[in-house]
């Protein structure tokens, strides 16, 4: 093919990632055979309840933890967190306030990061600070002052300014604004959005609060014990959820209109989330369904497929209602493909076995 008719690569694609720890249950598999892809400038959120490996797969894109397998590219190139160029994935956490050294200021904080990728001249650099801070809302004479002398909110803002300094592609964060107050929070989130609007960022933006992830991202995943079992446009996946898990975290995300609150139906599953280090066989998640699916059928596998165009979602008796996908996933059944091959957006997925 030319070239310049090929396919662009996406910003970030990750494949087939697994993440596991030693415990002393035993191993846990943290993050299981997660793939996702993510082009340039666009927002990805990642939602789930605690423990499901949000935080893990994070982790493993930035090197943090090791991965057991799986690839990560960049721009069609293998991503090497610790090299220069691995700071074009930078990451804001949840708790600015262990992120940033309380003996620095907030000048030699932004400097250490800017001189992480460049060399520059003090002039240049008080400069460059200076514009970091305005950026995020933050004023120039602010470098002078330290960590504890802001409010948690200001803090995320010198964080992001930090991430800001190397000039990312690619912002992940993790759990950004889970510890602000709900005003503070819609605050960073409109500073993120118009972050993303003027430096073209992209993010991976993690949250187990549903509320937060959908007035963000672009597309939203949903994660369940280490798997993703839902994937599609934010509105789609919100105003048109398939899988019973993601109709379930909807149904318990508090609605501003109390008489909306006071009509909507609750969806409730069935006991407690199983622990990762003993994960049910098959769908992980059939076993704790309010639709009703014997042991035998939990057992098997769901399949992973594209159930309308670019909306994902595990199929499975114990998953999903709709009787075409159920058709589907007993034809694949049959010919023993489930569980082939759990893909994402980015085109890879193969095309359903009809
Ligand atoms: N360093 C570790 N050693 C052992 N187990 C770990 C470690 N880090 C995470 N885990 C386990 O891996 C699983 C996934 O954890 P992770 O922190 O990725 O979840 P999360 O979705 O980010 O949760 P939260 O919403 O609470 O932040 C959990 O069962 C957790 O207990
Ligand atoms: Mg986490």
């Amino acid at each position: 093919m030319n070239e310049a008719h090929a396919p662009k690569a996406p910003l970030l694609e990750i494949s087939e990632l697994r993440v596991s720890y030693e415990a002393a249950k035993g191993r846990i598999l943290a993050v299981d055979n997660v793939s996702i892809a993510l082009p340039e400038g666009a927002t990805l959120g990642i939602v789930g309840e605690s423990g499901c490996g949000k935080s893990s797969l994070a982790r493993a894109l930035l090197g943090l933890v090791p991965r057991d397998s799986g690839e990560i590219l960049l721009r069609g190139k293998n991503f090497q967190p610790g090299r220069a160029e691995g700071l074009d994935v930078q990451m804001v956490f949840q708790s600015p306030h262990a992120s940033l050294d309380p003996a620095m200021n907030i000048g030699a904080i932004l400097a250490e990061a800017v001189r992480a990728r460049v060399r520059v001249g003090r002039k240049e650099l008080a400069g460059t600070c200076a514009a970091l801070l305005e950026k995020v809302g933050l004023y120039a004479e602010d470098a002078l002052r330290y960590p504890h002398q802001f409010s948690g909110g200001q803090q995320q803002r010198i964080a992001i300014a930090r991430a800001l300094a190397a000039k990312p592609s690619l912002l992940v964060a993790d759990e950004a604004v889970s510890a602000l107050d709900v005003s503070v929070q819609a605050q960073i989130l409109n500073l993120l959005r118009r972050l993303r609007r003027e430096e073209g960022l992209a993010m991976l933006f993690i949250s187990h609060d549903l509320n937060v992830v959908r007035h963000i991202s672009d597309r939203i995943a949903v994660m369940y014990l280490g798997r993703i079992v839902e994937e599609g446009p934010a509105d789609e996946i919100m105003e048109r959820p398939l899988h019973q898990y993601t109709k379930a975290l909807i149904s318990a995300s508090p609605l501003p209109n109390p008489v909306a609150q006071r009509a909507r139906r609750r969806i409730l599953l069935r006991g407690e989330p199983p622990s990762p280090a003993n994960p049910p066989p098959g769908c992980h998640f059939a076993w704790r369904s309010p639709l009703s699916c014997p042991a035998e059928i939990a057992a098997l596998p769901g399949l992973y497929a594209e159930a309308r165009p670019g909306h994902y979602v595990e199929i499975h008796p114990g998953t999903v209602d709709d009787e075409h996908l159920l058709a589907m996933w007993k034809r694949n059944r049959e010919k023993s493909l489930l569980w082939a091959k759990r893909s994402s957006f980015d085109g890879t997925i193969p095309k359903q076995q009809e």
